[in-house]
């Protein structure tokens, strides 16, 4: 998990810079504008469900929507069901897949995941295991965060109803071997289901649910420049989830609620325009990554500047880094870094740390974890995601003010004594789990 944290360092006039693409990103103009439209006609505002007009015109929102999703991910609209985001995807596909299952032949009762899975994977598969009597592997991960693929082939059983495995991971950026893992999968036993979690994927890299031959896809509309509670779950043809709520018909009748049409709308246009500009996206967040490593590494030596996660299996836009005091050669912490420089008054840059210390204790981020981390370095750890919004030269100019950061927190670091030296700061800076 990621804490939210501040940089501030540099010129006073400048507004932020935002390195924190992965937490969320901001609306893009594609999708104010449709929303905007909507809000401003009242002849839009009708029910779905209605037989009138206004409930046509609002239908028509809702499956205009549905066909940009589906487009985006190169699947049938009858394949897509809108959810309120990415958490309510994730819960549906495993706690939905794994009870139909299980339902139909009681011996299906083991689900598979990995160890750096987000949250809303993680949560759903332990309370499958801890209050519904499931087994669950918890398939480990190498060095750099990507998944063992011969411990991924061994956990697979005849008990095995449901796989799940993230697309891409939130905080290291590891691209895991979805193709790979769903043929192993499929050729153990073809009727296991496999479901990815694409929220960090989609408007990165491509995301095709034949390419990877998925099952089930979770998509989560704020991570690519859509507004923030509303997703959708891709649901191949043939496959059948328990519902997890019960209402009206909505959805085909597998999710009751009334359809939001306004943020539908929104992440309608927003996948759109990310999926058409999908090539030079990656490649703009791709090189503002590179240049800002590159400074780092310049400024504060390439042997202080250490990568968490793989080199090329790795989102273009993400960076993850534990960084050394050039002075003393100790990985400076990512709490003291923020804690030494978070002054409002001057430039701001903001950007996530992976681990946190309090009064007593250590909490390291479980992703870096599961790769084996050393905790000093996972205490170091810092996040840096680059987005569509950020310009070269406020990549270089944040590079420049974190590289400021580490030497100051760098220095004031020799001050402290103790393996929790200068954690008290941390809780002021930590407000949320991502
Ligand atoms: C990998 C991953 N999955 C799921 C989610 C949760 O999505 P949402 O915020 O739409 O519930 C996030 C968001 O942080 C994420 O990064």
């Amino acid at each position: 998990f990621f804490f939210d944290c501040v940089i501030a360092m540099g010129n006073q006039s400048s507004d932020p810079i935002c390195l924190d693409y992965n937490a969320t990103t901001p609306i893009c103009d594609e999708a104010c504008q449709v929303m905007q439209e909507y809000l401003a006609s009242q002849a839009r505002h009708g029910n779905p469900s209605s037989g009138h007009a206004f409930g046509t015109s609002a239908k028509h929102d809702v499956e205009s929507a549905r066909r940009q999703v589906a487009m985006a991910v190169a699947c049938d609209v009858k394949e897509v069901f809108f959810t309120s985001g990415g958490t309510e995807a994730n819960n549906w596909a495993i706690i939905g897949a794994a009870l139909q299952v299980r339902e139909q032949d009681p011996s299906k009762t083991h689900v598979v995941t990995s160890a750096i899975e987000h949250p809303a994977v993680d949560a759903p598969c332990k309370y499958l295991r801890d209050e519904l009597g499931f087994d669950v592997t918890f398939v480990p991960v190498d060095s750099t965060g990507v998944i063992d693929v011969e411990a991924f082939g061994s956990s697979l059983s005849d008990k095995t109803s449901l796989v799940t495995i993230m697309h891409a991971n939130n905080e290291t950026g590891s691209v895991q071997p979805i193709e790979q893992l769903v043929k192993i999968t499929k050729t153990f036993h073809k009727d296991i289901l496999f479901h990815t979690d694409a929220a960090q994927s989609i408007g990165k890299i491509p995301v095709g649910v034949d390419d990877l031959g998925v099952d089930l896809l979770s998509v989560c509309s704020h991570k690519f420049y859509g507004p923030k509670g509303v997703g959708a779950l891709y649901v191949r043809q043939g496959v059948h989830l328990k519902r997890l709520m019960h209402g009206a018909g909505h959805e085909r009748g597998q999710r009751p609620g009334t359809e939001n049409v306004l943020l539908l709308l929104g992440m309608g246009a927003a996948i759109q325009a990310t999926h058409e500009r999908l090539a030079e996206n990656a490649q703009h967040m791709q090189t503002c990554r590179d240049r800002i490593c590159e400074v780092l590494r310049s400024e504060l030596g390439v042997d202080n500047v250490h990568l968490n996660g793989p080199v090329d299996q790795r989102l273009p836009n993400t960076l993850n880094v534990s960084l050394r005091s050039p002075a003393n050669g100790t990985w400076v912490r990512a709490a003291h870094i923020l804690g030494a420089i978070g002054v409002p008054e001057r430039r701001q840059v903001f950007a996530s740390a992976g681990s946190a210390c309090h009064a007593s204790s250590v909490s390291i981020s479980p992703v870096l974890l599961a790769m084996k981390v050393p905790e000093e370095q996972a205490l170091a750890a810092v996040r840096l995601s680059t987005g569509k919004y950020l310009t070269m030269d406020d990549a270089v100019a944040a590079a420049r003010i974190i590289v400021s950061a580490v030497v100051s927190a760098g220095i004031s670091e020799e001050k402290h004594v103790g393996a929790n030296a200068g954690c008290h700061s941390v809780d002021l800076l930590v407000d949320k789990v991502e």
